[in-house]
């Protein structure tokens, strides 16, 4: 049976008072600010920009001549720019189609989509949607082994090329802002159609009784304690898992998501990853932890040649996509820009965002003096004292923080 929210999870308002958010306030269109939260002080989320912004390109006047390539390789695919759509949960919060008009525009861009175990629509319909773009399967793990088999089984059936396992969120962190909005889709019965097309779960939920068409909320709640358990697998599950994987999908890479530690990332070498993403889920996760660029440059150095390495956490630009490839990332992952772009104008949000990337990507390249991006290395760095901010990056650039100014009117004029 599914656990009935705890009282600390019922919706409250800052002012202690019930929160007005209802069913209806979610599934909207226009809920941007439900990407942005980050546990506690927002400082772990806010070191991501703040390192990104810290590391400086002191480049000496650049002469670049001839093409300029943006495309590279990720794993097995050819893509047009080491850059991809980092998974993200639940898009239906931010725009009633899902994670539809993403994969839609991922394909049309030839960009990696990553699609996650929180998605709100059947793996089948965002493959449909994604065409033949290259495509990653984010394993939430659950402790259930035939569930297990059955999700990695759709996504392999369903052209995904490469399967990440999540290691950073067996439970969600404690997001302030989500708590006092009651953002837990899935118990108001949104969002879990995942789980709910999938064979084994029906099996799951017809054994305990639930009808999902008469009992939307049990049924979401159930799905999703099967997602985010609460209880972390050890290192000694990986080989079942990766030996899994490899049989199902015919040998098709394995990466984790979510490293930090020179130390986690040797064992994901040692037990055979393809590769891994250096991570700290956009500082949503463990309070306090370290900016993810921080831990790029070690990891690298002590696995860089042995797995490929991705990258995400606090890239807004061009400039920080290629500080991400200089400390020795092939590739990195975008998050919340396009997430913000869905909820503001859905498909062409998502578009126009990740065409701007593309776009000052291509532009920094060319004033930057750089060719393709195999040339962007450790020599285009250096390491400076902000002279901005003299250190108060967290003044400048908490997205938590009161705006000084009024949020994008629900219809923007892009
Ligand atoms: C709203 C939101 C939902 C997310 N959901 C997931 C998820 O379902 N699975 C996952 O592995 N990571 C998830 N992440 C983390 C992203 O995959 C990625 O690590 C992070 O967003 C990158 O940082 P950025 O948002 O600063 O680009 C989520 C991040 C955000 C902001």
């Amino acid at each position: 049976m599914p656990r009935p929210m705890p009282a600390s999870l019922t919706p409250i308002s800052p002012t202690g008072k019930p929160s007005t958010a209802t069913e209806s306030s979610l599934g909207n269109s226009s809920t941007p600010t439900f990407a942005t939260p980050a546990p506690r002080s927002s400082g772990t989320k806010v070191s991501n920009p703040f390192l990104v912004l810290s590391t400086f390109l002191p480049l000496e006047t650049a002469f670049a001549f001839g093409t300029i390539v943006l495309a590279t390789h990720i794993l097995l695919s050819q893509v047009s720019a080491p850059i991809g759509f980092a998974p993200i949960g639940i898009n239906k919060i931010y725009n009633p189609a899902g994670e539809i008009p993403v994969a839609t525009v991922a394909k049309e861009l030839n960009l990696p989509y990553c699609l996650s175990t929180a998605g709100s629509n059947p793996i089948e319909a965002v493959a449909a949607a994604n065409g033949e773009g290259p495509r990653f399967y984010q394993l939430y793990m659950p402790h259930d082994d035939e569930l297990t088999v059955s999700l990695l089984t759709r996504a392999h059936k369903s052209g995904f090329t490469a399967c990440i396992l999540t290691t950073d969120t067996w439970q969600l962190g404690w997001r302030h802002d989500d708590i006092a909005t009651g953002n837990y889709a899935f118990y108001r019965g949104i969002g879990a159609d995942l789980g709910l097309s999938d064979p084994v779960f029906k099996q799951r939920l017809q054994a305990a009784g639930i009808d999902p068409v008469k009992q939307p909320k049990e049924a979401g709640a159930m799905w999703i304690d099967n997602v985010w358990h609460g209880r972390a697998h050890s290192w000694e599950k990986m080989p079942w898992l990766i030996k899994t994987w490899k049989e199902i999908s015919g040998g098709k890479p394995f990466c984790l998501k979510g490293i930090q530690s020179v130390e986690d990332a040797k064992r994901a070498v040692d037990i055979g990853c393809d590769g891994i993403v250096v991570s700290n889920h956009a500082g949503r996760q463990v309070d306090g932890a370290i900016g993810s660029l921080d831990a790029l440059e070690n990891i690298v150095a002590a696995v860089g040649d042995k797995t490929y390495i991705m990258y995400d956490s606090g890239i807004r630009g061009a400039s920080d996509v290629a500080k991400a490839l200089a400390l020795g990332a092939k590739f990195v992952w975008v998050g919340r820009l396009w997430v913000w772009g869905l909820s503001i104008m859905g498909e062409t949000g998502v578009r126009h965002v990740m065409k701007s990337l593309l776009a000052d990507f291509d532009i920094f390249m060319n004033v930057a003096g750089f060719q393709n991006v195999e040339q962007i290395d450790r020599s285009a760095l250096g390491q400076i004292p902000c002279r901005f901010c003299r250190g108060r990056h967290a003044d400048f650039f908490a997205e938590s923080y009161p705006k000084g100014y009024a949020m994008i009117a629900e219809r923007s004029k892009l």
